[in-house]
């Protein structure tokens, strides 16, 4: 019995106890694995998909589907399970075959090596052979890393030694289950400024455009951050892109077909997803407009436009939408004899091809538009790096080739024009109109043009970068004061508070994004006048506002004073708020349940610091989905929080006649007698949870048979036990039911008539965390909208539906 014990023991802890390294002598057979230290990684031998072959590969444990990041003898595979892998003592890996035949191995080249040589497999994903245990990169015999298949990852570089000419690329499976290297590679171009380019063969299929200080191909998705890097010296020209997230997974794959696709998955949600990225369109495939001309993508179809100063070649063709052969210059340069060129401006540009360009890092854009006039072969320039103001210059010489016009990102780009060109262009005052497509707008649900997603993650990695340098000066700056800017910085970074810089109108005044000199971006808002506050009293307050900070709050940066102005100064948020994508057919699809659920979560964390936890209790009194603002990884910020104490007054319940608030929002009590308290925020809380569900708003729901609004439709869905049909249909069968109809009772709960039986913050984020059976919400404040001058207290009987009074009541004498 004992013996027996003993042989299941041993059995159990060598199967069980998977070693992360391969040593000399030792080896793995087909069976073995190895497992990175950490779990996440494991080595071992594989069949892909329905092949009948096996290969020695990395995956991922734990993920669904299976996902292979590495394959070794991609183009020699293993009939049977005879496989073995070793190590020599030259620290070379070679995997032989049932006849010990070297059908695959790590290098042919030996290097003596003083130390027993390892190879280890990391968290990374990355296998490594070591001269020995030393840690530092020397000791780097051979990595995988440098031998990509069709997977890039955080911190595989793509690109080129330019000392030891080894080139390290992508290239694609030749199908689903042959790991054989195919037709598509993703390559880092080192003709004029290097560029990363899917190759299909050797045509060039399609492009990202050259790294600017924020695009990348290898690019990373909405919800995980990651950090783009792009390497450019005498030894070395690569990109590579880390995960700021370190919790999450994203890999970039080129698919069999040339697809870019990114793949991702948390370590909580172990099921992979996949979005394809580029070839969104038709304007991403390389050239399709041929030479000199720009593609416009307006949703649904390419259009291809002549730029300025060229006529296409073929107008025949071209006037039946046959735009190969693209555009020619109109007339014969006259430039050797005369210098009376100049240039024209396009904004919100893919640079074109830059194959044939010639860059300098250290010019300033006017030293780029003076070297471009004097030589007549330079047809465009623009500034190499958009970052802090924009720097250095990239000069084309030749065709504009592959140019596509977006309408809210991209670069400025200057195309040379003659002179008569220029004044027609001046005089006739033509404003060129360039149907980009929207960002974030998600035409195909979750495939989303790469380009958009690197301006957005970017702007994220920024504003990141900026919110830690700044936090440090407010932490510094803490005890003395908030940090003040002054009025005519702020005027500047708005264009003197331009209706274009205006990101919407807040309960308090109008909102504007600046962007400093630097590039630094701001929301701005800036206060009507209406308060009557006295000056200092309004320092106290930002300056307590200012002190408010929770993962789930926008961050009061600073504020301005300037004789009648007062502006509070804010994070960005490149997100915008919650209605512009709850309320959007289209950007609502972007929203999945477990970022719906997150958001849920994230805004009753906010709320519950607010009135509670946090060193004031504060109501915030307008909470709703506009003043809910994501981040760049979609994650609720709540915006305008203690605005309302500071221009009404600090009672924490109060009877008051001036009414804060937006209809569909507040509490019948509020409305009705001014009453208000904690529980008004749990009110318009829940309104925003069934909201959020539903992807319907409360004001403009109806339901065609009751004319219930979306509050008296929950209820009445709720007691014939049908619930379900709540959940906004574009959701489908992706979630998880038993956390929508959680999410459904918590929202019901909180926009119960009677104050009193609201829970309060504290439950309700434990309500949402936990699985314990909740109370049974009794009937909702039935309440759509109310005439507020009318007799106070008939609010239930006052409805009105289909309002389109979309304002926002801020303050309001109902008197
Ligand atoms: C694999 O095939 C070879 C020859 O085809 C054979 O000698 C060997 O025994 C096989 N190995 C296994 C594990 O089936
Ligand atoms: C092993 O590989 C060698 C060389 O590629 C090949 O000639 C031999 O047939 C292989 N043996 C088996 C059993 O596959
Ligand atoms: C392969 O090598 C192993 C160990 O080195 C040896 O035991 C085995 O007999 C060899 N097989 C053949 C077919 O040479
Ligand atoms: C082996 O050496 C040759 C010649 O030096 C080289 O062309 C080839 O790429 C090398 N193979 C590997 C796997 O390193
Ligand atoms: C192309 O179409 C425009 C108007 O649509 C017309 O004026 C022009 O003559 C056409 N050109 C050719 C070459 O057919
Ligand atoms: C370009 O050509 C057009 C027509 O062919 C002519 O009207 C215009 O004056 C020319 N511009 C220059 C600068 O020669
Ligand atoms: C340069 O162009 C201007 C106007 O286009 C013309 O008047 C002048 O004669 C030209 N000079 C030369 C040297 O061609
Ligand atoms: C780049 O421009 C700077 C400033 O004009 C100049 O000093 C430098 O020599 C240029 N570098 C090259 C490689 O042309
Ligand atoms: C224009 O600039 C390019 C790159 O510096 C150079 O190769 C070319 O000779 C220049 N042409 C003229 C006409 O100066």
């Amino acid at each position: 019995m004992l013996f027996i014990w003993f042989c299941l023991f041993s059995y159990m802890t060598s199967t069980s106890t998977s070693l992360d390294s391969l040593a000399v002598s030792q080896s793995i057979r087909d069976g073995e694995t190895l497992v990175s230290a950490g779990g996440i990684t494991e080595l071992g031998f594989f069949i892909p998909g329905n092949s009948a072959r096996r290969y020695l590969g990395i995956w991922f444990r734990n993920v669904s589907p299976f996902t292979v990041v590495w394959v070794a003898n991609r183009n020699t595979p293993l009939d049977n399970k005879s496989g073995v892998l070793k190590l020599n003592e030259n620290g070379i890996l070679v995997l032989l075959n049932a006849t010990n035949s070297t059908i695959w191995s790590s290098s042919n080249i030996s290097s003596k090596t003083e130390n027993d040589p390892i190879a280890r497999l990391l968290d990374s994903g990355n296998f490594v052979v070591k001269n020995g245990e030393q840690t530092n990169e020397n000791g780097v015999l051979w990595q995988s890393f440098d031998h990509p298949c069709d997977i890039s990852m955080p911190e595989m570089k793509i690109g080129w030694n330019l000392e030891t000419g080894v080139e390290r690329y992508v290239s694609s499976w030749t199908s689903d289950d042959d790991p054989a290297e195919g037709e598509y590679a993703l390559k880092m171009d080192l003709r004029g400024y290097p560029q990363l380019i899917v190759f299909k063969g050797p045509d060039i299929k399609s492009r990202a455009g050259p790294f600017n200080g924020f695009s990348l191909v290898a690019n990373p998705v909405p919800s995980h951050d990651t950090l783009p890097k792009f390497v450019f010296n005498e030894k070395e020209v690569y990109y590579e892109f880390e995960l700021l997230d370190k919790s999450a997974f994203f890999l970039y794959k080129l698919s069999p077909s040339g697809t870019g696709q990114s793949l991702f998955w948390t370590s909580q949600l172990r099921t992979r997803q996949v979005a394809s990225i580029g070839d969104q369109d038709q304007c991403e495939t390389y050239a399709f407009c041929g030479a000199n001309s720009l593609c416009n993508y307006d949703g649904n179809h390419p259009t291809c436009e002549c730029l300025r100063g060229y006529v296409p070649k073929s107008p025949d063709q071209w006037n039946i939408s046959i735009w190969v052969n693209g555009c020619v210059p109109m007339n014969k340069s006259n430039c050797e004899n005369n210098d009376t060129d100049g240039f024209f401006k396009y904004t919100h540009m893919k640079l074109p091809d830059t194959s044939s360009s010639w860059f300098n890092a250290t010019m300033n854009l006017d030293e780029c538009h003076k070297s471009c006039l004097k030589n007549c072969s330079c047809t465009a320039y623009a500034n190499l790096d958009v970052r802090d103001g924009g720097s250095g210059c990239l000069l084309w010489l030749n065709n504009l080739v592959d140019l596509r016009s977006f309408s809210e990102w991209g670069q400025d780009f200057y195309i040379r024009v003659s002179a008569s060109e220029l004044d027609h262009a001046g005089h006739g005052n033509v404003k060129r109109k360039i149907v980009g497509i929207t960002v974030g707008v998600t035409i195909f649900g979750l495939i989303i043009s790469c380009v958009c997603i690197f301006i957005i993650k970017n702007q994220g990695t920024a504003r990141k970068i900026y919110n830690k340098h700044y936090q440090n000066r407010l932490l510094r700056k803490e005890d003395i004061d908030l940090p003040t800017f002054d009025l005519s910085v702020l005027a500047n970074a708005t264009e003197n508070f331009s209706t274009r810089n205006k990101l919407g109108e807040g309960g308090f005044g109008p909102v504007y994004k600046g962007t400093l000199i630097d590039g630094k971006e701001l929301a701005v808002k800036r206060l009507s006048k209406k308060s009557e506050q006295g000056l200092d009293e309004f320092k106290n307050e930002v300056a307590l506002i200012s002190k408010l900070q929770h993962r789930n709050l926008v961050k009061l940066l600073g504020c301005c004073i300037d004789g009648d102005e007062k502006m509070l100064i804010y994070e960005f948020m490149p997100n915008h708020s919650l209605d512009y994508f709850v309320f959007d057919e289209t950007k609502r699809k972007f929203l999945d349940w477990p970022k719906r659920f997150n958001i849920i979560n994230g805004i009753a964390r906010g709320l519950l610091y607010l009135h509670q936890d946090s060193r004031l209790r504060i109501i915030h009194r307008d909470l709703k989905t506009s003043n809910v603002l994501l981040d760049a990884n979609l994650h609720p910020k709540i915006s305008d929080f203690g605005l309302a104490r500071s221009f009404i007054g600090d009672q924490v319940e109060a009877n008051t006649n001036r009414v804060a608030g937006t209809y569909g929002y507040i509490p019948p009590e509020y409305a009705a007698r001014g009453h208000f308290s904690l529980k008004s925020d749990v009110f318009s809380y829940g309104v925003i949870v069934l909201e959020i569900v539903s992807g319907k708003k409360n004001r403009e729901f109806s339901d065609p048979e009751h004319y219930n609004n979306l509050l008296g439709h929950a209820w009445r869905l709720w007691t014939e036990e049908r619930v379900l049909e709540l959940l906004d249909e574009l959701l489908g069968e992706q979630c998880a039911p038993f956390e929508v109809i959680r999410c459904i009772q918590v929202g019901l709960l909180c926009v119960q008539q009677r104050p009193e039986d609201r829970p309060d913050m504290s439950s309700v984020v434990l309500m949402l965390n936990s699985d314990t059976s909740l109370p049974k919400p009794k009937v909702p404040g039935f309440y759509t909208e109310i005439d507020v001058t009318s007799d106070a207290n008939s609010s239930s009987a006052n409805q009105k539906l289909h309002s389109v009074n979309e304002l926002s009541i801020t303050i309001l004498d109902a008197r």
